[in-house]
């Protein structure tokens, strides 16, 4: 257990970063004309900047060089930083460092899955098949329909209690029925939709117990959530990989990361070559680096990116991870409780977090309000940042909403891409940060209960554009005044 002097430490801390985010209220002239700040409700797609990360990474771009050059000073202190982001990632997860490396790749989840979809393809490449689920985000879904030759989605269990959690069963009778074929299981350690938090571990030892590895995409979790990859004591429940994304965890303009076990990726040549990651070129000839993570990072890497990420982690990591979630778990319970006692608002996948715990995001509709005039209205009247539709997930929220779109359309077609059908074909979610605060939730929930209230008067002010969103028939802000990036280019030079 964490003695209480840390975690007393760790919410002081918490009290004093929360609100040192760059944009946490970035004011908007709304509809009535006036300038209000915005309440940030979008993490799940990026989280804001923490500002230390930003400053901090400033005062290193003084000394930046590559780290490929040697022996002048600011190579000495760039490699040095660079090295100490691997070395922290490592540790933030829990993963030993003599058996996982830590490499950047990309800049989000999706580099980092198809790179590891190519290593395990490659490395047992008789193994043809990857078991994936029906929750998964694309990232983590066409990755694996293009480097493979078979995915199998696992279906999520509870349909009639609404639930929507991945079916353990069905993962294990799908392993079972493989077995010899099944080279991976790929899964979200959460929801970008549901926020469902899915038990990794209990899903890496079923897939080892059938010869399998497993891949978990912490795109939504890393930043979430207490994570260990590694067990000594239980290596079965270890994970084999794991990927996730800077720009959901605080650092936007960070690259994708992926933790790896080094005895996979060693068997293999790495999948991508370049600079930086040979020991020696010949014409006929190269020689590879056995080091890691040099060998697994092709190029120059993103290295403000990667200091960035690694400062913000450890600001994270010294708040710590549990105070973190505890921190966050009050505002979620507090929106799922209230939004699913509301009338007329559906609250998509299980209520009940001790049966299925949650994290983060909460995805819902309005009876008869369609999901982009929702977010439409949050955003012109009330300055509500959500974010709407399948949120790249469709076969999952395909899932949730059949019910009602069969309500609506009777006999439904998912691949229908008609206007009608796109409209009402997704959802409404409201995603949190550790920034997020009761008063956030609660200006949520006020605004939701005045369009419920004012529906028809709200929907009289809209009309659809070309591009088949909701837009207001007379309100245009003037985001260019607001900000122009040649206009700040002009300012600087006129300076
Ligand atoms: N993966 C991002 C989201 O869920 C973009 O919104």
């Amino acid at each position: 257990m964490r003695p209480a002097g840390k975690s007393l430490k760790g919410k002081a801390l918490l009290a004093k970063i929360r609100a040192d985010f760059i944009g946490i209220a970035t004011p908007y002239v709304n509809v009535t004309g006036h300038s209000i700040p915005r309440i940030y409700l979008d993490s799940t797609a990026s989280s804001l900047m923490l500002r230390p990360a930003a400053s901090i990474t400033e005062k290193f771009m003084a000394h930046y060089s590559n780290t490929h050059s040697k022996l002048h000073h600011s190579a000495h202190i760039s490699t040095s930083a660079y090295q100490w982001a691997h070395e922290r990632i490592l540790s933030f997860l829990g993963a030993d460092p003599e058996i996982y490396t830590c490499f950047f790749t990309g800049s989000g989840t999706t580099g980092g899955i198809n790179r590891m979809a190519r290593v395990f393809r490659d490395l047992h490449p008789k193994k043809g098949t990857a078991i994936i689920s029906i929750m998964e985000h694309h990232s983590n879904d066409l990755p694996h329909r293009k480097h493979m030759r078979k995915v199998i989605h696992v279906p999520v269990e509870g349909l009639n209690e609404n639930k929507m959690c991945i079916s353990l069963p069905k993962l294990e009778a799908a392993l079972k029925a493989g077995q010899g074929q099944i080279n991976y299981v790929s899964i979200t350690a959460v929801s970008n939709v549901t926020g469902i938090i899915n038990p990794i571990h209990e899903i890496a030892r079923l897939t080892h117990k059938y010869g399998a590895l497993i891949m978990i995409d912490g795109a939504q979790s890393a930043a979430h959530l207490p994570t260990r990859l590694f067990y000594a004591d239980d290596p079965e429940s270890s994970i084999d990989a794991f990927v996730f994304s800077g720009h959901k965890t605080y650092t936007p303009g960070s690259p994708g990361v992926v933790i790896a076990r080094q005895d996979h990726l060693i068997k293999i040549e790495p999948e991508e070559v370049g600079g930086g990651m040979v020991e020696r070129v010949l014409e006929d000839r190269y020689q590879v680096k056995d080091k890691f993570p040099d060998r697994e990072e092709a190029g120059t890497p993103n290295i403000p990116g990667a200091i960035a990420l690694a400062t913000t982690i450890e600001i994270l990591d010294r708040i710590g991870m549990e105070t973190l979630a505890e921190e966050e778990d009050i505002v979620l319970t507090w929106a799922l409780t209230a939004l699913g006692k509301m009338e007329k608002v559906t609250v998509y996948g299980g209520a009940d977090t001790a049966s299925c715990p949650r994290a983060a995001s909460i995805s819902f509709n309005i009876q008869g309000i369609d999901h982009g005039l929702v977010a439409a209205i949050l955003n012109d009247y009330f300055n509500i940042a959500v974010r709407n539709q399948c949120f790249c997930a469709h076969p999952y929220v395909k899932e949730m909403m059949s019910d009602d779109l069969e309500q609506v359309f009777g006999i439904i077609n998912f691949g229908d891409m008609s206007p009608e059908f796109m409209r009402k074909a997704g959802m409404v979610r409201a995603s949190f940060g550790l920034y997020s605060t009761l008063g956030d939730v609660e200006a949520l929930l006020a605004a939701l209960e005045d369009i419920i209230a004012h529906a028809d008067q709200y929907a009289d002010h809209y009309e659809i554009n070309s591009e088949n969103d909701y837009i207001h028939k007379t309100y245009r802000p003037r985001l260019a005044e607001v900000f122009d990036i040649k206009r700040a280019v002009d300012d600087y030079l006129s300076l």
